[in-house]
């Protein structure tokens, strides 16, 4: 019988300090930059975000949203033993925001390691997990996409800053004979780094490079819009599926447009794709399982259903993950 990897559990964090647009162009405007609530939702889609204080770190907002979907999944931090983290902004070079939460979990002891495929990384991630469940390395893993983007943006670029916010999702897997995660596909290009990246690096005790995020919001929404579909039937055709089956497409969210766009071309209408980039923004790789968990937790997205998450960002990396909930 063939040993699945299954989601028991979700859970998500906001920090509490949410921003509409408005708020974050009279912010803007103090430092000269300008821009609009009528800009940004009509090219983005979104209308708000949150911002962690600076106080608080990816493995703290990861912490919540751990504890809730532990919760969720009726598990205590001992019985995971496997922890992932996908996160661009670990609270330390090192070690991993994956040992840091451990211990804050008091989960001490199992496995656990990060994961860099910047806005891909929840289904990169994931589809690790799923490997090392299937192999028998792991029987419950808790998975989770954490950030604090905000402390990468570069707020005199009005054409970035206003696209990313701050956030975490998880989900709890676990080995099952019922069906799970189906299938995945991920791919990267290592071509185009420089078209989404924060250049810069520790050197000697300084920051060699800038720190802030650069971004060629056109050559990424291209790209995107493209391997975004391959995607998608690239999984549908390995768990020898068709489009019509999905019941949820789950996207990174980072753009309404990109998401139109894939929905549009896997026939599906927007009544069965999860929208959360109008209220939380990009959050790089926290989205996919902070929309996820809004979508369970919502009751849209319900036991049983087919699922479709897709990744795409910074590397360039790409992919989906396909499961039954
Ligand atoms: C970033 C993005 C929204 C920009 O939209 P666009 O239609 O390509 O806009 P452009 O960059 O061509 O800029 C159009 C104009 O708006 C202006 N503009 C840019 N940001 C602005 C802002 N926040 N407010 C007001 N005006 C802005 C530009 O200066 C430009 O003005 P100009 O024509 O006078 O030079 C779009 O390219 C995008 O969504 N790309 C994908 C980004 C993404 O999803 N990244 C994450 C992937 S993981």
């Amino acid at each position: 019988m063939r040993r699945y990897a299954r989601i028991t559990g979700t859970g998500s964090y906001l920090p509490p300090r949410r921003l509409t647009n408005h708020d974050l162009a009279a912010e803007l405007a103090q430092r000269g930059i300008e821009t609009s609530d009528e800009w940004i939702v009509e090219r983005t889609g979104i209308r708000a975000r949150h911002f962690a204080a600076p106080e608080a770190a990816s493995s703290d907002l990861a912490l919540e949203a751990a504890r809730n979907a532990l919760e969720a999944a009726g598990r205590q931090p001992q019985d995971i033993d496997l922890i992932i983290v996908a996160t661009s902004t670990p609270d330390m070079v090192f070690p991993s925001t994956a040992c840091i939460l451990q211990n804050k979990l008091g989960a001490n002891g199992c496995a656990a390691f990060d994961v860099q495929a910047v806005c891909s990384g929840f289904v990169y991630a994931l589809t690790v997990a799923d490997a090392m469940i299937q192999s028998g390395a792991a029987s419950r893993a808790l998975v989770v996409g954490a950030e604090v983007f905000s402390r990468i943006l570069d707020f005199n670029d009005r054409t970035t800053c206003v696209l990313f916010g701050d956030g975490a999702g998880a989900v709890v897997l676990e080995a099952s004979e019922e069906p799970g995660i189906l299938a995945s596909d991920l791919h990267a290009d290592g071509k185009h780094v420089g078209i989404l990246c924060v250049p810069g690096n520790v050197y000697g005790g300084q920051v060699l490079g800038d720190p802030l995020l650069k971004m060629d919001g056109q050559a990424v929404f291209k790209l995107a819009v493209g391997v975004l579909e391959k995607a998608a039937r690239a999984t549908l055709d390995k768990a020898g599926l068709a489009d019509s089956d999905i019941d949820w497409l789950i996207p990174h969210q980072a753009n309404i447009r990109i998401m139109q766009s894939t929905a549009r071309k896997l026939g599906l209408s927007m009544d069965k794709v999860v929208v959360t980039v109008d209220q939380h923004g990009n959050t790089s790789a926290a989205s996919i399982p902070l929309a996820l968990d809004h979508g369970v937790r919502s009751g849209q997205v319900r036991p049983g259903q087919t699922v479709l998450l897709e990744g795409v960002g910074g590397g360039f990396t790409w992919g989906a993950v396909l499961l039954k909930m």
